[in-house]
Parts: C-alpha cells; sequence; structure tokens
C-alpha cells in the first residue's frame, strides 16, 4: 500500500477528469493558502477560512499544545467551528483532565468521537492488548480502528477540516500548507498554523493564559496515546517520544494520509 504524504502540497487535479465542484473546491483552497499566511493574528487565518467554506467546518484536537492554541482562537471569534476529539481509549489521564478543563474555561462542549467497540475487541483479541509493539503492521491496524475510522466519521459530510499541524514538527511535515484540496474525502484541510514555532505558540498560549496538557511541562512535546508516547531528551526531534520504537521515517499514524478511505 502507498501511502501518499498529506502533509505536503497537493499535485493539483487534472482538469479533465475532475467534476466542477472538486475543481472549485481545489480553486478555494488554492486561495486559501496564499491567503491564511498574509494574516498575522491566528484569530483572523479562523475567520477567513469560516468565511470562506461553505458549509461545516470541523476541527480535530488531539488537546496537544498546537491544538490548544487552535481551539482558543475558535473560542474567541465564536466562528461557529465543529470542534471534536478522538478518544482512542489509550490516552493518559492528563488528556482526559485537558479535555475537562477546555471545556469548562471556553463554555462548549467538544465532540468525542470513539472507535467501533467490536473492531476495537476483534483487535486486542487477534493482536493483544500491546499488539501494536510487536509490528508496524499490528500499529498500524491499531491507530486505524482507533483514530482514522473514528475520524472518517466525524469529518463526513464537512467542507473543512482544520488541524494543528507545524511544519517545524518534524521532517515528514516541513511542507505542510496552510489549505490544500483532499479529494478523497472531498474537503478542504486546512493547517492555520502551520508556519509557526514552538516560541510563537508557546508566547500565544502564555499571553492567553491557555490550558495545557499538564505533560507538556514534564518533557512531552508531542502528545499521543499513552503506551505509545514518552518524554523525549534535551536535544531530540519534537516527536521523538511517538512510537519511538519504530523507524523515523514511517512515524505516522494514518491520520493525515491522503488515501484515507472516503468518509461515508
Ligand atoms: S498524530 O497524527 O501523529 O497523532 P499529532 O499528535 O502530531 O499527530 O497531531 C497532529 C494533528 O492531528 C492535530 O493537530 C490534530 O488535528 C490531529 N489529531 C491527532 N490526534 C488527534 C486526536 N486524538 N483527536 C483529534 N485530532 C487529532
Ligand atoms: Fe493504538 Fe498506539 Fe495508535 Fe494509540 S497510538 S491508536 S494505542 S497504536
Amino acid at each position: 500500500m502507498i501511502l501518499i504524504d498529506q502533509t505536503a502540497p497537493a499535485a493539483g487535479l487534472a482538469p479533465e477528469t475532475a467534476s466542477a465542484d472538486a475543481l472549485a473546491a481545489d480553486a478555494l483552497a488554492r486561495r486559501l493558502d496564499g491567503e491564511i499566511g498574509t494574516h498575522e493574528k491566528l484569530e483572523d487565518r479562523i475567520r477567513i477560512i469560516k468565511d470562506a467554506i461553505p458549509g461545516r467546518v470541523a476541527f480535530s484536537s488531539s488537546l496537544g499544545i498546537e491544538d490548544q492554541a487552535v481551539t482558543h482562537a475558535i473560542a474567541t471569534t465564536g466562528a461557529g467551528i465543529d470542534i471534536f476529539t478522538l478518544d482512542t481509549g489509550r490516552h493518559f489521564s492528563e488528556t482526559y483532565d485537558t479535555l475537562f478543563e477546555t471545556e469548562g474555561r471556553y463554555g462548549t462542549k467538544i465532540r468525542v468521537m470513539y472507535p467501533d467497540a467490536k473492531e476495537v475487541e476483534e483487535l486486542v483479541d487477534s493482536d493483544g492488548i500491546y499488539g501494536f509493539r510487536y509490528s508496524v503492521e499490528s500499529r498500524k491496524a491499531c491507530c486505524d480502528i482507533r483514530k482514522v475510522r473514528p475520524l472518517n466519521r466525524a469529518l463526513a459530510g464537512a467542507s473543512g477540516w482544520i488541524t494543528g499541524l507545524r511544519r517545524e514538527q518534524s521532517q515528514g511535515r516541513a511542507h505542510v500548507p496552510f489549505a490544500t484540496y483532499d479529494p478523497v474525502q472531498n474537503l478542504i484541510k486546512l493547517n492555520p498554523i502551520a508556519d509557526w514555532s514552538l516560541g510563537q505558540l508557546e508566547s500565544y498560549i502564555a499571553a492567553n493564559k491557555i490550558p495545557i496538557n499538564a505533560l507538556h511541562a514534564q518533557g512531552f512535546p508531542s502528545i499521543g496515546c499513552q503506551p505509545c508516547t514518552r518524554a523525549i531528551q534535551p536535544g531530540e526531534d519534537i516527536r521523538a517520544g511517538r512510537w519511538w520504537w519504530e523507524n523515523e521515517n514511517g512515524k505516522e499514524c494514518g491520520l493525515h494520509s491522503r488515501n484515507r478511505p472516503a468518509a461515508n
């Protein structure tokens, strides 16, 4: 299976085969890709996204530091964006604390998506409770059932999908665009803080007193599921603590791969 990296700019649709709607969405994504970075303030970036995209715009929040900044901007602009999180069932308790605190702070509900119970039961039955440790295939199957499929359900029918991806997070994310049309999901994927440095992000968090996961202060710059995330050492890459036993190149869970099956 060839994974096409959706964190890189799209190559463009072929006008002779794409539908008129897809071509219009692709053109809108290109316009936004050029425009978002011209606005310095995150709140302005969120506003132009919401104003430009017709239909539901959804934001997938992992409740990590990047996403907390985006949630703050969405809440303070009142942009009417659907915020959801994927509860894999394997999160740190600090992540649930962050969810609780964030809902209280902003007086808003974050929609929690769960994996299909039967699929989890079958997975654990066949691979074991720590199956993901023993092969990349098992790890990807776990991420698929616990994250990718619930993501697809959450995005079904949405016109826009906001994430907190940043170019600085890893080499594989170095070319994350601000906006790109995803023909598989038929939506525009938006990464409004793609160009932010960690310093910029931390300043924004501090200036706005945004609640963040307590683990960030304990050496966890990037937080995923508890069994698949550990603290990093000084000087290590931001994502070095994610699936640390795997080869550096393939360390994505599939949420941002362009050939995810379409939502239905
Ligand atoms: S991951 O894909 O390797 O898990 P990372 O933790 O860096 O990615 O998060 C990148 C983006 O993926 C986040 O900004 C968010 O949009 C989305 N994401 C990751 N994990 C979740 C989750 N549990 N729930 C919702 N969105 C998530
Ligand atoms: Fe499963 Fe680990 Fe992926 Fe979480 S990060 S879904 S526990 S393999």
